[in-house]
C-alpha cells in the first residue's frame, strides 16, 4: 500500500536522525484492548525508528500517550500527566505526542493547544499509521503537528508491531461502530464499521502461531457483526477459506494449527445469531467464557440507551447460549445511573445479575460524553445516587465472585502459562479458559504451555494452585 510505503521512508529518515544517539521512549495507553493493540503498532513503528523503551519517563526523548475518551476520568488522567511532563520537556526537550480517541474530540484538542502548548504532536485514530511522518516533521522541522482526520480512515495492513506478550496476542478484526448507543462516544471517534479482509486476519494469526503464540483475542467494537456492513452495502471483500461472517471466521481460526485458545471482545447481544452460538459450541479452541455486555437490566433504560433488546430478550439469549454451549460462563459490562434511571429500573439490573450469575462484571458509573444523545438528556441522575447504586451492584457482584471462586477450589484447570507473576517473581501466572488468573510455583520453561493446575485456594482476584 502506497501510504504505508511512504511511512517506511519516514521510518528510515527518523532512524538516521537517531543514529548512535541511544534515544528512548515511553508510551502510556488508556482504555480498551483495541487501544492496546494500536499502541503495539505505535511501538512497532517507534522501535523501527531506533528508539528503545525507557524504564522511566524522565529518561525519555519521546513520550506518547494513546488516549481513551469513553469515560470522564480518562481526561483527568491525561491532563494530570501533562502537568507532570512540563518540567521534563523544559529540561530535556522531550517530544510529547498525544493520540487516540480523545484527539478526535474538538473541545479536547482546543484545550490542549490553549493550555498545553508544549505538546508537539496531536494525532487521531485514523492517522496512527502516519506517526513516522508526524514525528519526523516535529523533530526536523520543529513544527507543532496536528494530524487528525474526521472521515473514516482506511484499514492499513503491514504496519510493524511490537507485542506486549509472546504467548497471547490481540488481533483487530474490524474498526468503528454503527450502533450509536446513546451514552457512547465510540462511533464519533472511531468512525463507521469496517471489517478487515478475511485473508489478512487469517495470515496474521497463522504468522502468530508460527511464532509460538497460543492464544488470540479477536477485537472489534461489535465483533459479531464482522463483514455485515460489507454484505449489506455490497462493499467488495475477498472470500477466503469460506469466511463470510463472524461464525465462519471463528471456525477458520479454530482450524489454525498451534493456536490453542480463541477469545473475542466485544459482541453485541442483538447480533448474537444462532450460527455464532453454534460456532462457539463446535469450536473446541473457543474459550467458553463469553463477554456479553448487558449495560442495563431494564427494558425502558435499554430502549433509551438504544441497545435494541429487552430484559427478556437478553435473558432468553443467555438461556439459549447456556443450553447449547456446555459449561458456558459469562462476563458483562454494566452502566449505572444512565439518565432517568429510577430505583425500580436499577433493581432490574440487580435482578439480571442475580439470574445470570456472571463470572466477571465490569461496572461503570454513567459519564456524560459531549456529542452523544445522553449528553443532552435533562434527567441526569445525581452523583450521590449513582455512587450509591454502584456500591450496591459492586457488593452483589463481589459476593457472587466469591461464591464462584469457591467452586474452583479442588478442581483441576487447564491453565495457559503467561509468565512470572507480577507480584511474586518466584511464581508463574496464567489463566483458565474462564480467564481467571492462577498463580503457582513451576519452572519457567512452562511459559507458553497449556498445563493442568490443581486449584488449592481462592483470593478474590486470583486463584492459587499446584501443578
Ligand atoms: N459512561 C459510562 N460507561 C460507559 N461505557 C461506554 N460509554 C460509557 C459512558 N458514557 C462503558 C460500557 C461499554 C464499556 C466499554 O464502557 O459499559 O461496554
Ligand atoms: Fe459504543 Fe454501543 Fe458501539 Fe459498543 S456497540 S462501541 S457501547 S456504540
Amino acid at each position: 500500500m502506497q501510504d504505508v510505503e511512504t511511512q517506511k521512508q519516514y521510518v528510515e529518515k527518523v532512524k538516521q536522525l537517531n543514529e548512535n544517539k541511544n534515544r528512548k521512549y515511553t508510551i502510556l495507553t488508556m482504555g480498551c484492548q483495541l487501544n492496546e493493540n494500536d499502541s503495539e503498532k505505535l511501538c512497532g513503528m517507534i522501535e523501527e525508528m531506533g528508539y528503545t523503551r525507557a524504564e522511566n519517563q524522565k529518561d525519555a526523548d519521546l513520550v506518547v500517550f494513546n488516549t481513551c475518551c469513553v469515560r470522564e476520568n480518562a481526561e483527568d488522567k491525561l491532563f494530570g500527566k501533562l502537568g507532570e511532563l512540563k518540567k521534563i520537556k523544559e529540561s530535556k526537550g522531550t517530544i510529547i505526542a498525544i493520540g487516540g480517541c480523545m484527539m478526535q474530540e474538538k473541545h479536547i484538542t482546543e484545550k490542549l493547544k490553549q493550555s498545553y502548548p508544549y505538546v508537539d504532536i496531536i494525532f487521531g485514530t485514523h492517522t496512527l499509521y502516519r506517526f513516522p511522518e508526524d514525528l519526523y516533521k516535529a523533530i526536523e522541522e520543529k513544527k507543532k503537528i496536528e494530524d487528525v482526520l474526521d472521515i473514516d480512515g482506511k484499514i492499513y495492513e503491514g504496519l510493524p508491531i511490537k507485542r506486549d506478550s509472546n504467548v497471547k496476542a490481540n488481533v483487530t478484526i474490524m474498526n468503528g461502530c454503527n450502533n450509536f448507543c446513546s451514552y457512547c462516544i465510540v462511533p464519533y471517534v472511531r468512525g463507521r464499521e469496517r471489517s478487515r479482509q478475511p485473508r489478512e486476519i487469517i495470515e496474521e494469526i497463522m504468522h502468530l502461531a508460527e511464532n509460538g503464540y497460543k492464544e488470540v483475542t479477536l477485537l472489534g467494537q461489535n465483533v459479531n457483526s464482522y463483514l455485515r456492513v460489507e454484505k449489506e452495502k455490497n462493499i467488495p471483500y475477498e472470500q477466503f477459506e469460506g469466511i463470510n461472517s463472524f461464525a465462519t471466521l471463528l471456525k477458520a481460526v479454530n482450524n489454525i494449527n498451534g493456536i490453542e485458545r480463541i477469545r473475542f471482545v466485544s459482541p453485541h447481544p442483538k447480533d448474537f445469531t444462532d450460527d455464532v452460538i453454534d460456532a462457539i459450541a463446535s469450536s473446541d479452541k473457543v474459550c467458553k467464557l463469553i463477554h456479553l455486555p448487558l449495560q442495563s437490566g431494564n427494558t425502558k433504560v435499554l430502549k433509551e440507551m438504544n441497545r435494541k433488546y429487552t430484559k427478556e430478550q437478553y435473558l432468553h439469549l443467555v438461556e439459549k447460549m447456556k443450553s447449547k454451549i456446555p459449561n458456558l460462563k459469562l462476563s458483562t459490562d454494566i452502566i449505572v445511573g444512565f439518565p432517568g434511571e429510577t430505583e425500580e429500573e436499577f433493581e432490574d439490573t440487580l435482578d439480571v445479575v442475580k439470574k445470570v450469575n456472571f463470572e466477571q462484571v465490569f461496572m461503570f458509573i454513567y459519564s456524560k460524553r459531549v456529542g452523544t444523545p445522553g449528553y443532552k438528556m435533562t434527567n441526569q441522575v445525581p452523583e450521590e445516587i449513582k455512587h450509591e447504586r454502584f456500591n450496591r451492584l459492586k457488593e452483589l457482584v463481589e459476593s457472587q465472585i466469591e461464591e464462584n471462586n469457591k467452586k474452583y477450589v479442588g478442581t483441576t484447570q487447564k491453565v495457559l502459562v503467561e509468565g512470572e507473576s507480577k507480584t511474586n517473581s518466584k511464581m508463574l501466572s496464567g489463566r483458565t479458559d474462564s480467564n481467571k488468573v492462577v498463580v503457582f510455583e513451576a519452572d519457567k520453561n512452562l511459559i507458553g504451555k497449556l498445563i493442568d493446575v490443581k486449584i488449592e485456594s481462592e483470593h478474590k482476584w486470583y486463584l492459587k494452585g499446584v501443578i
